[in-house]
């Protein structure tokens, strides 16, 4: 059977294996998919084994993405301006690169209806998460894209990266002043529970508000986005599912139907 692989440190409570399994019996597809903890200095070692013992492809979390990337043979548009891989087919001894995450933001997006055409979206944070995003949201055709982050350079590092696009802007958090269409978090405060230092006024009634985190309830960006007065509020239970599909898509030439499987993953982490 096709073997694949979630590699990652920690890695238990990667929904990865779950999230293939019910994409695999939905699509008819057989194969094995499986997560394994990577020892920090192992990474190169297990990916070699892995694809040496016939495996086809793997997924790469923390901490691994960009190790992964400069690794493979052979990169995507999306994984080579991301900096990061986290999707990886090995064909013939060949690692060849992909990065689905901003595909997933981006599908997630327009499955619950948010239009971009003539929009504005404020990105938060300028770290690994948000690079891997923003080529596929320029896609969409945005009015425009405001990156704004604690620390300007890595803000102004990413827009340098998209130069040929003309309607992308970085500013710090206290330079933002009015309210956005579509407002993505993408920093990492809210895992340590950190509220945002981002004026309310980045919200509004219309505004759509975007966690890339997700967890049982609102996470503390959704919360803040509440109180200001948002009442869009999505978390990144749909983008884990939808870079998820594109990954098995890329391996399996297949697109799984993602709404059934969300619905599942949804009453999974309520337990
Ligand atoms: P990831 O791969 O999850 O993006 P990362 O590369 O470490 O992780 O990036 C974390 C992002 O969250 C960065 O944009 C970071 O801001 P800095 O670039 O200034 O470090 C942001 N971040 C983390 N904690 C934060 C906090 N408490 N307040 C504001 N920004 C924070």
């Amino acid at each position: 059977m096709d073997q694949y692989r979630v590699f990652g440190n920690p890695i238990a409570q990667s929904k990865s294996p779950q999230i293939h399994q019910w994409f695999a019996q939905q699509t008819g597809q057989a194969l094995n998919y499986q997560s394994e903890l990577v020892e920090l200095t192992d990474f190169e070692q297990a990916l070699a084994q892995f694809s040496q013992s016939g495996g086809k492809g793997l997924n790469i979390t923390v901490p691994f993405k960009e190790q992964a990337y400069s690794v493979c043979h052979q990169l995507s548009e999306y994984a080579r301006l991301a900096g990061a891989v986290n999707t990886i087919s090995c064909l013939d001894g060949k690692y060849v690169g992909d990065n689905t995450d901003g595909i997933g933001l981006v599908t997630d997006l327009i499955n619950q209806q948010v239009e971009f055409s003539g929009k504005s979206i404020l990105l938060l944070g300028a770290g690994g998460a948000a690079k891997g995003v923003v080529l596929p949201l320029l896609e969409q055709a945005p009015q425009s894209l405001i990156i704004a982050n604690r620390t300007l350079s890595k803000a102004q590092a990413i827009a340098d990266s998209v130069e040929n696009y003309n309607n992308v802007y970085v500013c710090g958090f206290e330079q933002l002043k009015q309210s956005y269409d579509i407002v993505i978090n993408a920093t990492s405060a809210g895992l340590s529970k950190s509220k945002l230092p981002v004026s309310d006024i980045i919200f509004s009634e219309k505004s759509v508000c975007y966690d890339m985190i997700y967890g049982t309830g609102l996470t503390p960006f959704l919360q803040q986005a509440q109180q200001a007065g948002a009442v869009r509020l999505i978390d990144g239970l749909g983008m884990l599912v939808e870079q998820a599909a594109e990954s098995f898509r890329i391996w399996r030439g297949v697109k799984p139907e993602t709404e059934a499987v969300k619905q599942k993953l949804k009453q999974l982490l309520s337990q």
